[in-house]
């Protein structure tokens, strides 16, 4: 299977970017770790971050018949982009949501997902974890959109 790892504006930043809530380790590091996981679970995981709305866009329009599933950090973008929203929307790619802290338990805006509709699941406050979480969903062959 060949699955898309995707984060959003900022989590280029993992390891300097307030190390309290997203921890010491690097994007490099985290991308290393689903490449592993996916390698033992038989899938092929491109990574992809961008800080850019429309590079997030045009990268899950090509998942389209390309890819398997996608996983996605949406970072900021969770809580306002109905752009990248209706981009899920336009494939039949599913995704999944991940957030690496606890958005719930932060400041109220966090608890927002624009996002979360277009999405098959949403794992959230697992660290870096989340993402062999949100592996192992996809891999459970869940396509029913959470909206
Ligand atoms: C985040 C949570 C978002 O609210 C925030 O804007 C991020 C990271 C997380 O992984 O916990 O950039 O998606």
């Amino acid at each position: 299977k060949k699955i898309l790892l995707m984060n959003g504006p900022n989590l280029n930043m993992l390891g300097i970017r307030e190390p309290g809530v997203y921890g010491n380790n690097t994007l490099a590091e985290l991308e290393r770790q689903v490449i592993e996981y996916g390698a033992a679970h038989d899938c092929e995981v491109e990574c992809f971050q961008s800080n850019h709305e429309g590079d997030l866009v045009e990268k899950i329009h090509a998942t389209h018949g390309a890819c398997d599933g996608i996983i996605y950090n949406p970072g900021a973008h969770t809580h306002y982009s109905y752009a990248l929203r209706d981009a899920l929307g336009s494939v039949s790619t599913p995704c999944v949501e991940v957030h690496i802290s606890d958005v719930d338990a932060r400041e109220p805006f966090r608890r927002i997902s624009v996002i979360a509709p277009a999405c098959v699941a949403q794992v959230k406050g697992r660290g870096f974890a989340g993402y062999c979480d949100a592996l192992d969903i996809l891999l459970e062959g869940v396509t029913e959109r959470l909206g």
